[in-house]
């Protein structure tokens, strides 16, 4: 693997959750795999999970960890080629890449849509960046359209919680006061639509997913009618996709947060949501502080779903 961005780069899910649950049944094994390498975490965002989680599971493999937060004590970075750099910003992520990868064996990188060009954020246009200039290779820990490690850690806690085989999974929309990125949710869709289970998209109107990342899922308007015997219910924020809608908040229904009501309409369903989470916009205290509320176990899931990552890319360096 010399990347990893989506459900493409990780192979047989079903090989990929079974190796997560063995990691899972032991975390330290393959501490001789990272002797002598160094992984560096790169953050132009904020993050609690991403920056634990990664660095623990780095960590249980044996690796050196360096952690650079961009925005806090390193030089400010231009990122648009051919500026005249006569601003604030003292370097170029083209020579700051090449330099960052000359001190590490993996680079993981923190980097959200910036929504001021739909076209550079699909694109993934920092990422790519750093998959092409830092000679290592590069894993997204949430970027401008993708968070796979977070989906990935949703996918071992729904196959550990699962009642049936093929379980409803539903991903709603749901309000909040920022416009927030599409990462989560196009990642969400893209795992669940490479397996076998039953997923439906519901929203309101005008917050359609890029078709890459929804594909053929069913998309349900009416969210109680969504719900309707779901066994997993994952809410998330995100802002307008399509059109000139781009990056704007188009609904800040209250009726869409997910209460006592909309649980009660599921199969006794869970609720999952990837963290941080706004009480009472997303969800209700009720809701998540409810026995058949995995936030806890799922964020905890990133520690693995890390590991098997960062293992993978390992194997191949040895
Ligand atoms: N879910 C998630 O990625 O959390 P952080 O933003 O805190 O890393």
């Amino acid at each position: 693997m010399k990347k990893f961005l989506g459900v493409q780069d990780i192979g047989n899910l079903h090989d990929a959750v079974a190796e997560a649950l063995e990691v899972k049944r032991n975390r330290f094994a393959y501490k001789h795999l990272g002797q002598d390498k160094t992984l560096l975490m790169i953050f132009f965002n904020n993050s609690l999970r991403t920056r634990l989680s990664t660095q623990k599971a780095a960590m249980n493999l044996g690796m050196n960890v360096m952690v650079l937060d961009v925005n806090q004590g390193a030089w400010k970075l231009e990122t648009e080629r051919g500026v005249v750099m006569d601003g604030d910003k003292s370097e170029h992520l083209l020579e700051a890449i090449p330099v960052m990868g000359s001190f590490c064996d993996l680079i993981g990188v923190r980097s959200f849509a910036r929504y001021e060009s739909k076209e550079d954020d699909y694109s993934e246009k920092i990422l790519q960046q750093f998959i092409r200039y830092s000679g290592k290779p590069v894993f997204s820990m949430e970027s401008a359209t993708v968070h796979p490690l977070q989906a990935f850690a949703d996918l071992i806690t729904i196959e550990e919680h699962k009642r049936t085989q093929r379980p409803k999974v539903v991903l709603t929309w749901a309000p909040h006061p920022k416009a927030l990125p599409q990462a989560v949710p196009n990642s969400f869709a893209q795992w669940m639509n490479a397996t076998d289970y039953d997923f439906v998209i519901t929203h309101p109107h005008g917050y359609e997913l890029a078709s890459e990342f929804a594909g053929n899922a069913p998309v349900e308007y009416n969210q109680d009618k969504a719900l309707e015997g779901a066994d997993f219910v994952y809410a998330k924020n995100w802002a307008a996709y399509s059109g000139d809608n781009y990056g704007k908040i188009l609904c800040q229904d209250r009726s869409w947060t997910i209460d006592d009501r909309k649980m009660s309409l599921t199969n006794d369903g869970y609720f999952m949501h990837c963290l941080p989470v706004r009480r009472n916009m997303i969800v209700t205290d009720s809701v998540i502080e409810s026995p058949n509320s995995l936030v806890i176990p799922e964020a905890a899931n990133r520690e693995i779903s890390a590991e098997v990552v960062i293992k993978r890319f390992l194997e191949e360096m040895s």
